[in-house]
């Protein structure tokens, strides 16, 4: 019997502390060997002239998440609309575009407790090949969801909870932002929060609409840095507070990462997400004709060019250490999609979100390592390593290591591509980077072992995915620095 299952040869294997030129030994689904000649594998897979980079993990991506009553939009959808990307059809994207592991989001219906929803989303996700972990979102912190609920979703290993501080009927008062805040620090999770001030976007977005400024490039108007700035400002000051760590997600502008800026400075355990539409697209986009603007609508807004730089500045600086898809997609034709309301609907009324599931690391390759903006091992740990580890997931992924689950993307870094939405291999109908030249594409991906992805072909048996579940971790653990030295919420015991 052969010593490995396959054999990775020849690669320069990206380790976030440099590259080495070795082979890798992989047996049962695990990086048994390092080593400048690994022989004895059942299959060999040449990566020679290529990189072997960790495959990506996506931490923040929305896929076949069921809604009620109205997700992202503020005039609401039908009674349940179940995202139209299903766990199959974003395994084949992401394993396409050489992500491995996803954390996406259970949901919580207001005036319901959360066990229903993540029963139902835990078969969901079982359906697909991509190893998973989920965000639990808290839409309605009744005692009973924080006090009896959320210790049985972190005993089955899921380490972190999801707030809005905007839309209708999502978004969290202060005082029910704090309960959450408070239940993460007793059950040792991570909260990861969408800043934008509620009411503000309402304000703004009720005089636009009274001006009869309603086409999709409203949009942007409606939500201008300031009121990111805000919610960020003000969910990290509750946020230290309490005396919980934060990631304060898809962060689009640099005023909002200066606030992530000074509470790291000051030592605080808050961290910045953001994606590649933040670094690529532009509120312009949504000014296309007619209903074409929608394609580009996503919360936050996309800004400006030189608010790209500036984003890329607060990447370099570490301000903003991961970078993610948020991949929400919503096709342009369809009932369920972006024209749900209508292909007249005022922006108010159409869903937010943009697919990006594959394009995320061709994009941050592209942009950032081809472009010299950033390093290769910028690139992987802001890919891989630095999701694994902020999500708990590390030293199981995120890392090419003997020990670590054999999950590789392995990189042509000269390979130029144009991208098209059937690249993305996704279930829209449309990607918002149609025509984006990028230099640096994935050839293979291997998922635990298994090459999943190969020149483009993926092949990968439904209901392969693991759940990652995931256990008590450093960086979900409180400073123990309080106001005054007081405990407001003290555990139990
Ligand atoms: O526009 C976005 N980002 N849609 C997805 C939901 C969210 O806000 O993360
Ligand atoms: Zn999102």
């Amino acid at each position: 019997m052969a010593e490995y299952d396959l054999v990775v040869r020849g690669g320069e294997v990206a380790t976030g502390f440099g590259t080495t030129r070795c082979d890798i030994g992989i047996r049962g689904g695990r990086i048994a060997a390092l080593a400048d000649r690994v022989e004895g594998g059942a299959s060999t897979l040449d990566a020679g002239g290529l990189l072997v980079l960790p495959g990506g993990i996506d931490s923040h991506c929305h896929i076949e998440e069921p809604s009620r009553g109205g997700y992202v939009s503020t005039a609401g959808t039908p009674p349940v609309t179940v995202n139209e990307e299903s766990f199959v059809s974003a395994s084949t994207s992401a394993f396409a575009g050489g992500t491995t592991s996803v954390v996406c989001f259970v949901p919580q219906w207001k005036h319901e407790g959360i066990l229903p929803r993540l029963e139902d989303y835990e078969q969901r996700a079982a359906r697909g090949m991509l190893d998973y972990s989920f965000h639990q979102i808290i839409t309605d912190p009744t005692p009973d969801v924080l006090e009896r609920e959320v210790p049985l979703i972190v005993a089955k290993g899921i380490r972190s909870l999801k707030v809005f501080l905007t839309y209708e009927p999502l978004h969290l008062s202060d005082e029910e932002y704090i309960r959450v805040l408070v239940t993460a620090r007793k059950n040792g999770c991570l909260v990861t929060v969408h800043c934008e001030n509620y009411a503000a976007i309402k304000w703004r977005t009720e005089a636009l609409l009274a001006a009869g400024m309603t086409s999709p490039k409203y949009h942007a108007w409606s939500r201008p840095g300031i009121v990111e700035r805000e919610a960020t400002h003000r969910a990290i000051a509750l946020a230290e507070l309490v005396d919980q760590p934060i990631q304060v997600f898809h962060v689009s502008c640099a005023e909002a990462a200066e606030e992530i800026a000074r509470a790291q400075h000051r030592g605080l355990k808050v961290w910045g997400e953001t994606c590649p539409q933040y670094l690529t697209l532009t509120a312009a986009d949504m000014d296309r004709p007619g209903f074409e603007g929608a394609a580009y609508m996503c919360s936050p807004s996309p800004r400006t060019a030189e608010e790209h730089g500036r984003v890329w500045e607060m990447i370099r600086r570490g301000t903003l250490d991961i970078v993610s898809s948020d991949h929400c997609g919503f096709s342009m034709g369809g009932e369920h999609g972006k024209a749900s309301a209508g292909r007249d609907a005022s922006f108010d009324a159409i869903p937010n979100g943009i697919p990006g599931l594959a394009a995320r690391l061709p994009i941050l390759f592209s942009e950032g390592v081809s472009k010299g903006r950033i390093t290769l091992d910028d690139f992987v740990r802001l890919s891989a390593t630095n999701p694994a580890r902020l999500m708990g997931l590390a030293p199981r992924k995120g890392m090419i290591a003997v020990g670590a689950d054999a999950d590789l993307a392995v990189w042509d870094p000269k390979k130029k591509v144009t991208l098209t939405n059937t690249l993305m291999q996704h279930a829209i109908d449309y990607t918002p980077y149609e025509g984006l030249e990028v230099t640096g594409w994935p050839v293979a991906t291997v998922r635990r072992g298994t090459v999943v992805m190969r020149d483009g072909v993926v092949q990968a048996e439904p209901g392969t995915g693991q759940f990652l579940p995931r256990g008590p971790y450093a960086m979900a653990t409180p400073r123990g620095v309080l106001a005054n030295g007081f405990d407001a919420a003290p555990a139990p015991g």
